[in-house]
């Protein structure tokens, strides 16, 4: 791949099936940089072990998520597709990191104190989440980091830590900045909070026609909206907002103006959308199908993946080693002992 092209880092963490909040926030996102940008996205395994997680389920977590991804459009002759923990690396540079990253800096993340607040033992690795992020960004001198909003601030910590670790050691890391997509905020089935699978309020990208429909069926709408011969107000629908997300324009009018003037129902309008989710979802749906029968691509997709990365990261850690004085080769007098 030519130099010239930026290069893009992301990552995202195998903590069950990905669902329409992750594809429309991040993957078709990713999918639509392959072709601008070198592009490397990172399966982060050793992120998701700072929450609880049964160790006998991660092996297929992970092969879920790519096999999704892949299916969705990654396409490794664009990209590396790989497993952050078989680049020992990632791990290495963010142990460097602490030796520059201030105890403060890390306990005022938002998404830090949001997890803590929840648990009765807090683990340091929770702590230390942003700071492995930024190795796995730096690792690879990524200059673009696309992102939902909630990671703006793990994107500005990183950016701090190349600034405070060049400052030491010399110009070496690039400050990465933030690629916040356009859809920011996928709400959940609930019509209250972020779809997340933690909130079981989600559709995912593998799910049948059918089990979409059972889904949106009994979505809530515009709660206002209490009788068929009532209009409702699609601005405060979350049928509608995924409407925009999925449908085309003249669909979206249709709901719209349908809503208002009460010409359809709920009903009708959850079953255009749902045809329309399904419309977009069942190549996913079909290539993953293919991929599940077929193990042995996506195996060998992330092994070829990690082997482009340690190369790169054991180039990066190098130079980390000589600039922070950790090789004692470096004296003089080692060379008598080659
Ligand atoms: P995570 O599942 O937290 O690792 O998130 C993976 C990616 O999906 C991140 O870039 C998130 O910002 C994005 N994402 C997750 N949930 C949503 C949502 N409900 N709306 C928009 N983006 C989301
Ligand atoms: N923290 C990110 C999330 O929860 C996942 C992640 C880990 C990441 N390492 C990264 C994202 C590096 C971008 C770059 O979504």
């Amino acid at each position: 791949m030519p130099e010239t092209k930026s290069r893009i880092f992301s990552g995202i963490q195998p903590s069950g099936e990905l669902h329409i909040g992750n594809y429309l926030g991040a993957i078709k996102n990713w999918v639509g940089l392959q072709d601008q940008y070198e592009c490397f996205f990172c399966i982060v395994d050793l992120h998701a072990i700072t929450q609880p997680f049964e160790a006998s389920e991660m092996p297929a977590r992970i092969f879920d998520v790519a096999l999704t991804l892949l299916a969705a459009g990654i396409d490794p002759d664009k990209c590396t597709l790989f497993v952050q923990s078989d680049v020992p690396e990632h791990s290495e540079l963010a142990w460097v990191f602490t030796s520059v990253t201030p105890l403060g800096e890390l306990e005022r993340m938002t998404q830090y104190k949001d997890k803590a607040a929840r648990q009765e033992s807090v683990l340091t690795g929770l702590l230390m989440y942003p700071v492995l992020q930024a190795a796995d960004i730096l690792l690879y001198h990524a200059h673009l980091v696309p992102v939902g909003e909630d990671q703006v601030q793990h994107i500005e910590l990183t950016r701090e830590i190349a600034r405070k670790w060049n400052a030491r050691y010399g110009e070496y890391f690039p400050e990465p900045e933030a690629l916040v997509g356009p859809v920011r905020r996928v709400l959940g089935l609930d019509g209250q909070a972020k779809m997340s699978k933690s909130l079981g309020n989600t559709i995912g990208l593998l799910e049948s026609p059918e089990e979409i429909w059972e889904k949106i069926r009994v979505a809530l709408t515009d709660p206002q909206r209490k009788r068929r011969k009532d209009p409702g107000n699609p601005n405060v629908c979350n049928v509608f907002s995924l409407h925009r997300h999925f449908s085309s324009a003249d669909d979206v009018a249709w709901a719209e103006q349908g809503c208002v003037s009460a010409a359809i129902g709920c009903i009708d309008c959850k079953r255009r959308l749902a045809g329309n989710i399904v419309k977009e979802l069942e190549p996913i749906r079909v290539r993953a199908a293919e991929l599940r029968s077929e193990p042995e691509y996506v195996f060998e997709v992330l092994a070829a993946g990690a082997e482009r990365c340690r190369a790169i990261a054991g180039r990066t850690m190098g130079e980390v080693r000589d600039r922070m004085g950790l090789r004692v080769s470096a004296l003089p007098a080692a060379g008598k002992h080659d």
